[in-house]
């Protein structure tokens, strides 16, 4: 059995797990800095440096203890996040790594965030159905706060980019409709909430990059462009208030809430599904904080079934920011390399894109 104590700290969460055989989880800590960055409204970069050096030593004991590891020593290898991310937090916990290897001897190991989010959907969850470890190809759908990415994965470590987003990441549309209709930090779960009971109907959004033809449609068919929704949105909300209508009305904030989510996802789910059609995937695999959307999830399963494609989607929280993901992509990388070798040099990478190759 292969243990990997794997730390993540890339953007406002502090996290740290301890992940055997890239598949099961032994520990799993995530202290959250949702609540200090809620005054911004956003994520502040110094304030979410500072949290993580505050908070890392106690999570990974905590994802120690929990696994019940008393000695970092015992384990078989660290690993990081390096990149992408906000430079001062991916420095905090790859310095932590950095100790931790320095003084235990393991090696350490350099983790692409993106490549974590993929790996989240090979950790094994009591109650929910296991997948082939080794059954390829997938087609990835990346959607988080800073990226939305459709990816062909042939094996492990091999990636080829089919698209993504031109203008704003799925999670920022979210974060930025939700300001706009007031209704709080983070975005995507509030607009989530307040589209519970709401009519997806009601109002008629735009589903962008979804109509082109000829060449526009070869260039752009698994692009996205968040940014257009976004503005309709806005001007949506502007005609509206023009008419006289209360913006903050419960029944107008949950039916906008409804009708952006459901262009959102509708559009989503449509370029997931045409892709894995169009190379043949054995399943479909959707998977970063946008993934823990219900409406995309249910959307997402619909569309799959139809298929007859296998869907995998993790449970909630392995969707949103932690280490678990990062312990399990560290593992399938090394497999696939043959190997741990050790990084004990390696840098950070504020923009650091998924390593292609097929
Ligand atoms: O993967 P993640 O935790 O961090 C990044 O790597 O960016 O994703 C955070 C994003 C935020 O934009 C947040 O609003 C969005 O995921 N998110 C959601 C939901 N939960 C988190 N978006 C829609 N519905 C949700 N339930
Ligand atoms: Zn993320």
């Amino acid at each position: 059995m292969t243990r990997i104590l794997a730390i993540e700290t890339s953007c406002d969460e502090t996290a740290a797990a301890v992940v055997a055989d890239g598949r099961h989880l032994l520990g799993n800590q995530v202290a959250t800095q949702i609540d200090l960055h809620r005054r911004f409204g956003g994520v502040f970069p110094e304030v979410a440096s500072r949290q993580h050096v505050l908070a890392i030593q106690t999570v990974i004991q905590d994802a120690l203890a929990e696994a019940g590891v008393g000695r970092v020593a015992d384990l078989d290898a660290i690993a990081v996040t390096h990149g992408p991310g906000l430079a001062g937090s991916l420095l905090v916990g790859v310095s932590a790594a950095k100790g931790l290897s320095l003084a235990s001897g393991l090696p350490l190991l350099a983790v692409n965030h993106l490549e974590g989010h993929i790996y989240s959907n090979w950790i094994q969850v009591e109650g929910r159905p296991i997948f082939p470890e080794d059954e390829f190809p997938v087609v990835v759908l990346i959607v988080s706060g800073g990226h939305t990415e459709l990816i062909l994965m042939t094996g492990h470590g091999r990636y080829r980019r089919l698209g993504g987003t031109l203008d704003d990441a799925a999670g920022e549309a979210f974060d930025k409709v939700a300001r706009l209709l007031d209704l709080g930090y983070p975005g995507g779960p509030a607009i989530q909430r307040a589209a519970q009971d709401g009519d997806p109907a009601r109002y008629d959004l735009p589903r962008p990059l979804g109509q082109f033809v000829g060449k526009a449609h070869q260039e752009h068919r698994f692009n996205f462009s968040f940014s257009g929704l976004k503005t309709a949105v806005l001007n949506l909300t502007r005609s509206l208030d023009a008419q006289g209508v209360d913006l903050h009305s419960p029944d107008v904030q949950r039916d906008l809430a409804a009708s952006f989510q459901a262009a959102a996802a509708d559009v989503l789910v449509a370029k997931t599904l045409d892709a894995a059609q169009t190379f043949s995937a054995r399943r479909v695999c959707i998977c970063g904080g946008v993934s823990a959307n219900s409406a995309l999830r249910k959307s997402a399963q619909a569309a799959s079934d139809a298929a007859g494609l296998p869907l995998q989607i993790p449970p909630l929280f392995l969707c949103t920011d932690n280490a678990a993901m990062i312990g399990s992509a560290a593992y399938y990388r090394s497999r696939s390399q043959g190997g741990m070798a050790g990084e004990l040099g390696m840098d950070i990478f504020a923009n650091l894109p998924l390593p292609e190759a097929v």
